[in-house]
């Protein structure tokens, strides 16, 4: 028999340990081995082997959080069991009576009494905090075999509320963790939904041209691998890969026999074609992208680090990054691509072209950016007898499978050698 002070000393001691349980009960992974702890202390402090602690989310159902001196396996077969849960009602009735409740009485809620009957529970303290059920004990006897007395439910009845405490803690941030899981699930539908709908509107832009179908979708792919390689923030790649699918959004006001027409344009044509990256401006001044780089992309992809392109005539690094991303990417898919008038070009001719073509059209370090990305795919996919290789970013590799082997790493190393070691601009 435990004298009065050993047991304050106990019931201290279990106080103390208490407060400690507290931060791990919010941890997700570490709810379990903290449930275990309340229920190892609780029961400690009164000297009973048996028990299992039951907790209650915030929809009201009762699930078994740790179990004590019963078979391996029992916390999985009470799952089941608690399933079989008591109603709203019983459970504010409990949440009205926070003290011991031998197993037998009528009082206790069919499914708990069931519970306790199978496990050969001694009683069941409902453990409250602030009028709401947080949670159940369910005790065996004590060591001496008989049922948990005055004593020994008062010092439960005492500690209850601290075990309650933390259960509702851990009740209330998974309730949290839900809400913000359903919120990211939304925002993602919602993302994916804009993307779809954006992804429409430039299949719609294509449509005007036949020989442009599936233009943007590429270019896309091309500018978001370009900006993703260069170290760009996911962000302002998405806004790359945004202003790509609308980046020709200008010509839906244009002729369609002017975008059809396979000649050279006279000076009014080649004026009117050169507007639509400012229509395209005008078009989306009106919404409010979160990224800066759609209207960017949309307004300067003709610029040229000569400063002969338009509408703006910037010059180097005075076009925004994103632009000139999309313009390498443009004008890559645009020779790749079948015109009303030629053949699609070679990639690797192309390539040689964007070579040719850096310093006054290009950005000399975003074209070697690109043969570098370019190079480390046909590596992967076996390309110069290289070995294959697994993983990595695939930007061109519909276009190598289509054009087969006509691209070699050693073709791309001289093309490189030829635009020399430009520096690759950086992000900021
Ligand atoms: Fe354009």
């Amino acid at each position: 028999m435990k004298t009065r002070s050993e047991q304050y000393q106990r019931l201290e001691f279990t106080l103390g340990a208490f407060s400690d349980l507290g931060r791990h009960a919010v941890e997700a992974h570490e709810f379990s081995s903290a449930a275990r702890s309340i229920l190892y202390l609780l029961l400690g402090s009164v000297g009973v082997p048996r028990g299992a602690l039951l907790g209650c989310d915030t929809g009201g159902r009762l699930y078994p959080a740790a179990v004590k001196g019963m078979r391996p396996g029992s916390l999985r077969e009470m799952e089941a069991a608690a399933l079989r849960a008591p109603s709203r009602a019983e459970i504010e009735e409990l949440a009205r009576c926070p003290e011991w409740i031998p197993s037998g009485e009528q009082r206790l809620p069919a499914p708990l009494r069931a519970l306790a009957a199978e496990w050969g529970m001694a009683g069941i303290l409902p453990l409250v905090v602030r009028g709401q059920l947080a949670g159940a004990l369910l005790a065996g006897n004590c060591l001496n075999g008989r049922p948990p007395g005055e004593h020994e439910r008062g010092a439960l009845e005492t500690l209850g509320p601290y075990a309650a405490m933390l259960l509702l803690q851990h009740a209330l941030v998974e309730q949290l963790r839900a809400a913000v899981q359903e919120n990211l699930r939304l925002c993602e539908s919602l993302a994916d939904t804009y993307f779809d709908t954006v992804q429409a509107f430039s299949t719609a832009i294509d449509a005007k041209d036949i020989y442009t179908r599936g233009h943007s979708l590429r270019v896309a792919r091309y500018s978001s691998g370009l900006a993703a390689r260069l170290g760009m923030p996911e962000k302002s790649s998405t806004g790359i890969r945004i202003g790509a699918y609308l980046h020709d959004i200008g010509k839906i006001v244009l002729d369609r026999t002017l975008l059809h027409k396979a000649g050279t344009l006279d000076d009014k044509e080649r004026r009117e074609m050169a507007s639509h990256p400012l229509i395209g401006d005008q078009v989306l001044s009106s919404v409010h992208f979160p990224w800066p780089e759609v209207r960017a992309v949309v307004r300067s992809h003709h610029e040229r680090m000569d400063g002969k392109g338009y509408p703006d005539g910037l010059t180097g690094a005075a076009i925004p990054l994103p632009a000139r991303i999309l313009t390498v990417a443009d004008a890559f898919d645009a020779m790749t691509s079948e015109r009303a008038y030629r053949e699609p070009v070679p990639p690797h001719d192309a390539l040689r072209e964007l070579v040719e073509c850096s310093g006054e059209q290009f950005d000399p370090g975003l074209v070697r950016a690109f043969l570098e990305q370019c190079r480390s795919e046909v590596e992967q996919a076996g390309g110069d007898g290289a070995p294959r290789k697994p993983g990595g970013l695939r930007v061109f590799a519909k276009l190598l499978r289509r054009t087969g082997d006509s691209l070699t790493t050693s073709a791309i190393d001289r093309l490189l050698r030829i635009l020399g070691p430009v520096p690759i601009p950086q992000p900021a």
